[in-house]
């Protein structure tokens, strides 16, 4: 069937189609210190609350109407299939070409995150009803610029290393710093630990750590015999926004794992839902740019190994290359001022000595896991999947640890991207319970809000 000609069903598609890029356009973030919370639910969300409920309700609509003329339904169909590569997505891409869309975003997050800025600085409109992420601003034009400048710089003089990202010069400011600061020099060094261990000799082997991982966590023979895994509680989000959703995260092992958030209607957000098969994942997050995609890039990876580590016997076998390095503290993320009021988080802002151990995964993704020197058990995992201008780091803090049926499983899980976070606390785990698989697979079609 071919796209109708309709002029109230283009209109109709049209509408739905930038509605959707509203919904997701608004991704904003920090300035200065204020923190973001969700990446698809940020500080300025607060202000475009009400416009949202409402547009939500008419993308529902139209998408309806639009549907109905099957257009962009072939399409989706086709791009659920055959993953789309970042350029056959977007209209305007140059410099970035032939990534995911996973990892096209993670750029985004990565400019974001070294220039201490956000989408709408670089994007006319981010963050409201006129977004066009396709537009070139001067700003926009020149980070494309330094793409190719940083792609030139390590081609040029470190055979291709990827030894110079925009983190390298940038750090945090739209201007890169030029001279040596004396308050930077004699104040206590920050640590910021190299991305890629190398093992040092006479070090407990990253072997020994994950068996006592294993054995805290329950032992090898419970760890064997666990073969499902069924949560409930609730996302608080960071700073209260990104909060209140009801949270599910069902695992099959051994590799499948799902998280699914749904937010009350009256918020107008519609589900969250991050799925992994055991081969093919999803990402929807209704506020997010195109709504919902298939993962292929490292966010793909990343979903395989988070699913894989919901069962802890197998995590020798889950990744390669393992290696140790020295014990290590490491700091919870703060939580925003803004949260101490709406929430006591009990795990912002402390201190733990950890044992560090590396492992690499499929196509170089990295796996950085930190495990308590006092309990052995994991208390945090950074995972980096590769971009043309860099690492896209995420991190996912375990805490709160309670048995389960002689397993030892964390009910708080907070994730942390290059452009937002989430912090969700569990009431509620069942093990070994029957879990349907439909749950694991691409997302059912939005419903619309009762
Ligand atoms: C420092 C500037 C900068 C920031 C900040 C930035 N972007 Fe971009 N964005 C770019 C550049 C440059 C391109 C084009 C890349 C290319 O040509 O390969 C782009 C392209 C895009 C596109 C593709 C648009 C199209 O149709 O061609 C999307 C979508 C996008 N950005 C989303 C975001 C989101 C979401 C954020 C915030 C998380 C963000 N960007 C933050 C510089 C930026
Ligand atoms: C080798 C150091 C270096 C690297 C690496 C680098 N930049 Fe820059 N960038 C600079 C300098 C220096 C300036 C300031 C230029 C000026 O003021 O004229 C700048 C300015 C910018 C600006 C304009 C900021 C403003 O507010 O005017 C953007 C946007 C930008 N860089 C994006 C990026 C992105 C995105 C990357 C990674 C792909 C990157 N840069 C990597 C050195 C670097």
């Amino acid at each position: 069937m071919k796209s109708s000609k309709d002029p109230l069903l283009e209109y109709a598609c049209n509408e739905a189609h930038a509605m959707e890029l509203v919904l997701s356009g608004a991704r904003p973030r920090r300035k200065g210190l204020a923190v973001i919370d969700n990446p698809v639910m940020h500080s300025r969300e607060e202000v475009n609350m009400k416009i949202w409920a409402r547009s939500l309700d008419t993308v529902i609509r139209l998408s309806v109407v639009c549907l109905m003329g099957l257009s962009l339904m072939e399409n989706r169909a086709a791009a659920q299939e055959k993953p789309l590569l970042a350029e056959q997505v977007f209209k305007n891409v140059r410099a970035l070409r032939g990534i995911s869309v996973d990892d096209f975003l993670g750029t985004m997050g990565i400019m974001v995150a070294a220039l201490q800025s956000d989408c709408a600085d670089c994007h006319i409109g981010a963050g409201t009803d006129n977004v066009d992420w396709a537009a070139d601003t001067p700003k926009k034009v020149m980070a494309r610029a330094m793409v190719n400048m940083v792609a030139n710089i390590n081609k040029t003089n470190f055979g291709g290393r990827q030894l110079v990202t925009c983190w390298t010069c940038h750090r945090n400011r739209d201007k890169p710093l030029v001279t040596p600061n004396m308050s930077a020099i004699y104040s206590a060094p920050n640590l910021e630990p190299d991305d890629v261990i190398t093992q040092i000799p006479g070090l407990p082997s990253a072997e020994s750590i994950l068996d006592k991982y294993i054995q805290a966590s329950g032992g090898a023979q419970r760890l064997a015999a666990l073969t499902s895994y069924a949560a409930t509680g609730t996302s608080v989000g960071f700073g209260g926004f990104g909060g209140g959703g009801a949270v599910e995260i069902v695992a099959k092992a051994p590799d499948k794992r799902s998280m699914i958030i749904l937010f009350k209607a009256e918020t107008g957000r519609g589900d969250q839902i991050r799925a992994y098969d055991g081969r093919t994942g999803w990402l929807r997050t209704p506020l997010n740019v195109i709504g919902e995609f298939q993962l292929s890039g490292g966010d793909l990876d990343g979903a395989r190994v988070d699913a894989q580590l919901t069962f802890p016997g197998q995590i020798k076998q889950i990744l390669t290359n393992w290696k140790s390095a020295p014990p290590t503290t490491i700091t919870d993320l703060p939580a925003p001022s803004s949260q101490s009021s709406l929430q006591q988080d009990l795990t912002s802002g402390q201190d733990h000595i950890v044992d560090v151990v590396q492992g690499t995964g499929p196509r170089g993704l990295l796996v950085t896991l930190y495990f308590d020197r006092q309990t052995s058990l994991l208390l945090r995992e950074v995972r980096y999947s590769n971009s043309p201008i860099g690492r896209i780091p995420t991190q996912i803090d375990f805490a709160d640890y309670r048995d389960v049926n002689g397993i030892k499983l964390p009910f708080r899980i907070t994730y942390a991207w290059v452009d937002g976070r989430d912090s969700i606390v569990l009431d509620q785990i069942r093990t070994n319970v029957p879990i349907d698989e439909a749950k694991f697979g691409k997302p059912a079609p939005l419903k619309k809000a009762p």
